[in-house]
């Protein structure tokens, strides 16, 4: 770090809101700047986002993060980026104007076209290459989409005019003026069109969605100077110089660096990702296998068990059902009931991702009563949060063949201690709540901060990871297994709904 650049700045663009987060060289947070935006829901099952909003907030936010705490573009050492991962956005590129909305990871519109795919047995062929689940979840069947169904962009797309990208590529496209059209190795992991094996798009996955070969960006690592922002972004240009998907930015945020650590993250959806350091771990138990990422030319592979459906539950009951006015009150609500009182919630509200992958669940309340209250409602929605982690972190047990001593956790509803104390009672283990959770931001700046320098090596901001509290379990087993039993039970009558 030079004296005169003691700040690194980290855009971390979610599903829900887009920040810019400026860290010191203690890992420090200095100033961060939120902005949420527009959901659009254009029919059910669909989500989208207006791809001009995502950059306009993401720009809005870089200017106010500097803004509010007086810090100068030129003080800043680098930018690192982390995104939302599989939302799919195809742009002109000559005009730069995107073809269509971002179709968000949520969307389930190619649900059947996945189940088509499963039946012609394509799955064995698709996990072996990618490390994914065939599911609606990941970008590829949202490219052929587009394609398929924006008039002329098929005939675009074959005359090279157009570009894909994840949410990264999009955001360096606009931050350089359209002059870099790359991604990194984490987000193109989630394409299902990349080889995680040989580090290569893969064109017979290519010829599978019937998706060119041009629309693709350059596949990069994850710590490296790429580019520089353009002289009409910020009043400086700025080197990029990281970017990961967000859940691998977590874990590289919350330092699970060596084989065998985890955490998960408490977002829209919830994450849970175990580093296996060298090796590509097939999972036996309907997990990811996934590239944690690259630095230099180290890769690192994770299982990830992803489930759709997490703070956007209580979000949900927030704003859709109006049950309580700021997300904070389901705690208090929860815990003002002994008990659950035989009230589950199951949030397939996208379906179901791991380990269940059923595209075609949805969300549904069981064992309502006329005593039933708004406080079991809240109860039972940040409950559910806590079991599909269970369900998760059961599989990669399986799978690893160890059980787990610790998780380490991040993100908002982390906040929530009911919602932990409930987690460590469930998973009977210990959960390490950071002191600061604002991991995946953190993580996407270490990447940056490594590539130039701001940071000496990954043993230097290893010292920066301190615990702020640690829950638990106090739960007995007969409990236990009770809950888990119930919710099982709750969970398989929720499956198999759209016909
Ligand atoms: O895979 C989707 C994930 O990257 C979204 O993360 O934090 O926006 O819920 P988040």
């Amino acid at each position: 770090m030079t004296q005169n650049k003691p700040y690194l700045m980290a855009l971390d663009q979610g599903t829900t809101s887009s920040r810019a987060i400026i860290f010191d060289q203690q890992g420090k947070i200095v100033s961060i700047a939120q902005k949420d935006f527009k959901q659009h829901f254009p029919q059910a099952g669909w989500v989208e986002h207006d791809p001009k909003e995502i950059w306009s907030s993401q720009s809005a936010m870089m200017i106010e993060s500097l803004v509010n705490k007086n810090i100068k573009a030129k003080q800043v050492a680098a930018i690192g980026i982390t995104n939302q991962r599989e939302t799919t956005i195809i742009w002109d590129r000559e005009s730069g104007e995107p073809i269509y909305n971002a179709i968000v990871w949520q969307d389930r519109r190619t649900a059947g076209f996945c189940n088509a795919l499963k039946e012609r047995g394509e799955a064995e062929r698709i996990v072996s290459k990618t490390g994914l689940i065939i599911d609606a979840y990941f970008s590829a069947t949202k490219i052929k989409w587009i394609l398929d169904h924006v008039d002329g962009a098929r005939s675009k797309a074959e005359a090279g005019e157009l570009a894909f990208g994840t949410v990264d590529s999009w955001l360096i496209w606009n931050l350089t003026s359209g002059k870099t059209h790359i991604t990194d190795i984490t987000n193109a992991s989630r394409t299902m069109l990349f080889n995680i094996h040989t580090q290569e798009w893969d064109q017979e996955l290519l010829d599978l969605f019937d998706i060119p070969s041009s629309l693709l960006p350059e596949v990069k690592s994850c710590s490296e100077i790429y580019c520089e922002t353009a002289g009409d972004v910020l009043s400086e240009k700025i080197p990029i110089a990281g970017i990961a998907g967000d859940q691998q930015a977590a874990l590289f945020g919350q330092l699970c660096t060596q084989p065998g650590m985890a955490k998960t993250t408490y977002g829209t959806g919830c994450f849970l990702v175990m580093n296996t350091g060298k090796e590509a771990v097939r999972s036996e138990n309907q997990l990811l296998t996934t590239i944690a990422w690259k630095i230099g030319d180290e890769i690192n592979y994770a299982l990830e068990g992803s489930v759709f459906i997490g703070g956007a539950a209580i979000q949900w009951l927030r704003d859709g059902m109006g049950i309580f006015k700021h997300a904070r009150e389901s705690e208090r609500m929860a815990d003002s009931i002994e008990g659950n009182d035989g009230v589950y919630f199951v949030p397939a509200l996208s379906g179901l991702g791991a380990p269940h992958w059923d595209q075609d669940a949805r969300g549904a309340f069981f064992g309502i009563t006329r005593g039933t209250t708004k406080a079991h409602m809240a109860r039972a929605a940040l409950e559910a949060i806590a079991y599909q982690v269970y369900d998760v972190l059961k599989a990669m047990e399986k799978d690893s063949g160890k059980p787990t001593r610790e998780l380490r956790v991040d993100g908002g509803a982390t906040a929530n201690s009911f919602l932990m104390q409930f987690q460590a009672d469930l998973l009977s283990c210990e959960i390490k709540r950071p002191q600061i959770i604002e991991t995946t931001a953190i993580g996407a700046a270490f990447l940056a901060g490594l590539a130039v320098g701001f940071w000496k090596d990954q043993e230097e901001i290893k010292s920066l990871w301190k615990a702020d509290r640690s829950f638990v379990p106090h739960m007995g087993d007969p409990e236990r297994d009770r809950l888990i039993h119930f919710w099982h039970k709750a969970v398989e009558r929720s499956k198999n709904w759209v016909e």
